[in-house]
């Protein structure tokens, strides 16, 4: 019998291993986790294998969860009776449960998978799972048993979008059956074994109102985005990664009129718009031998043999951003899409970069001026060092200036110190210009409440 480890909460079972000296003590172990010993590991491993051969684990998920676990219990029992385990009934229990979460599911994931206060979870190997918990990340005791253990969830989650990870295709984009957003990315690309992102996403969508809620937009900020929406305004979501991006549109996009016909498209379907009458697009990956290939660009040229009011792009990363632009200069305006960038000035670097690579024969300064018709609005959304997410400024844009497109802010969130525990004070306030889309929004007869700009507000967390 091996001695008594700190507690990895979750092991794999396909091939039974004692828990090596080098297994690191698990960070945050689960309460009431099973108090693990290499024996119990070893058993573990056991029972998968005798499942096997008594059960035909592809037939297993067409069968209630209910006979399954009274299997697995048998099995269990007939073990610990073979080889005179001491074992609790909660252990016994517990052991029932991760083989179970092993067969039905994605194995150590499924705890965490339960649990909706997390947001995001960050595989970075087998004995490294982060979760991110309102806008904090923390290491967490879920491992797996190694690196073929994690590969096979992996692939186990790849599968069901029809979609394959291997040596020759080492990058992939999935969803979960939540929606939850996946990236994985293995071995030779990663180098400590394969890694895994999850954007849980299914659960919750955040709503405006909560946004306003968790001080990431002030009321008045809101409202003006909702008139210049309705608008018809086009507008370009900025941010870094996990900075509230999609979140972001998810929540702008509310504010398009339901008679409008909407057209998204993403590289992995994770917008949940509200409206009825959306369709929706997904990119494909080509397959081994390098066909069948859908890319945004040829998804954003058929949404317009489509008639659409509006086409919106989960994020634009690539040549579709010349054609959506070439498409909003011609008449489908209020489009909207997210970018990866730190400022509206680096968005604009990055789409003219993008336009610039789609078409080398159109001249920078065309794009340029292009982008500047085209985009009305520039939302620049941040996570700052204490988790929050704050839509840092609302900027119109104004014309091309030095050859650049040039912006003003009309909303902004300033920063003004920290608290001692780290958390971020600033207020949010408009930057006192009249915006020159006022305009804009007359003609499509919308007025707004006219102390819409005088609201300053202070965020001093306590
Ligand atoms: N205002 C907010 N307050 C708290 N959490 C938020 C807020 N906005 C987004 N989040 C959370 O942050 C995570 C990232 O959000 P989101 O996917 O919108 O970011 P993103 O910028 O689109 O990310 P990516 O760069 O990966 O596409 C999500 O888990 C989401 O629930
Ligand atoms: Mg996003």
């Amino acid at each position: 019998m091996g001695t008594i480890r700190p507690i990895p909460r979750r092991m794999g079972l396909k091939a039974p291993t004692p828990a090596s000296s080098s297994d690191r003590p698990a960070a945050q172990p689960a309460s009431g986790a099973l108090r693990a010993t290499s024996r119990t590991f070893e058993l573990k491993g056991e029972i998968h294998r005798k499942l096997i051969s008594v059960l035909n684990l592809d037939k297993v998920n067409s069968l209630p969860r209910d006979r399954v676990r009274m299997e697995i219990g048998r099995v269990v029992e007939k073990l610990l009776q073979e080889q005179r385990v001491p074992m609790t009934t909660a252990e016994e229990n517990q052991i029932i449960e991760e083989v179970l979460d092993e067969v039905f599911g994605l194995g150590p994931l499924e705890p965490l998978l339960k649990e909706p206060s997390i947001s995001d979870i960050l595989i970075n190997g087998p004995n490294k799972v982060y979760v991110e918990r309102f806008g904090k990340l923390t290491l967490t005791g879920i491992r797996f048993k190694d690196n073929a253990h994690l590969l096979h969830v992996i692939e186990k989650i790849v599968s069901k979008v029809g979609r394959r990870v291997d040596e020759a295709n080492p990058i992939v984009d999935a969803r979960l059956q939540d929606g939850s957003r996946v990236n994985a990315i293995i071995p030779p690309l990663a180098l400590d074994g394969p890694s895994m992102s999850i954007r849980r996403f299914g659960k919750h969508v955040i709503t405006s109102e909560e946004l306003i809620e968790k001080k990431t937009i002030t009321r008045s900020m809101l409202e003006f985005m909702a008139a210049c929406v309705a608008a018809k305004s086009t507008v370009l979501i900025s941010g870094g990664t996990g900075s509230g991006k999609t979140t972001t549109l998810n929540a702008m996009s509310r504010f398009i009129p339901e008679e409008e016909r909407i057209v998204t498209i993403e590289d992995t379907a994770e917008l949940q718009l509200q409206q009825r009458h959306v369709v929706k697009f997904e990119t494909r990956p080509p397959n081994l031998n390098k066909e069948g290939g859908i890319n945004q660009r040829q998804l954003v040229r058929t949404a317009l043999r489509m008639r659409p009011d509006r086409i919106i792009i989960g994020e634009c990363r690539g040549g579709e951003a010349l054609d959506m632009l070439q498409a909003m200069n011609t008449g489908v305006e209020g489009s909207m899409t997210t970018i990866h960038a730190n400022t509206p000035r680096d968005a604009f670097s990055r789409l003219e970069a993008m336009m610039l690579m789609a078409d080398l024969e159109i001249p920078s300064k065309v794009l340029i001026q292009q982008l500047a018709s085209a985009i009305k609005l520039v939302c620049q959304v941040a996570r700052l060092q204490d988790g929050s997410r704050k839509i840092t400024s609302i900027a119109e844009v104004l014309g091309v200036e030095d050859g650049r497109v040039k912006t003003q802010d009309i909303f902004l969130f300033e920063r003004t110190g920290m608290t001692p525990d780290g958390r971020v004070q600033g207020r949010f306030r408009s930057s006192g210009v009249k915006p020159k889309i006022l305009d804009r929004l007359r003609m499509a007869g919308i007025t707004l409440r006219p102390d819409i700009f005088d609201e300053v507000l202070e965020v001093n967390p306590e």
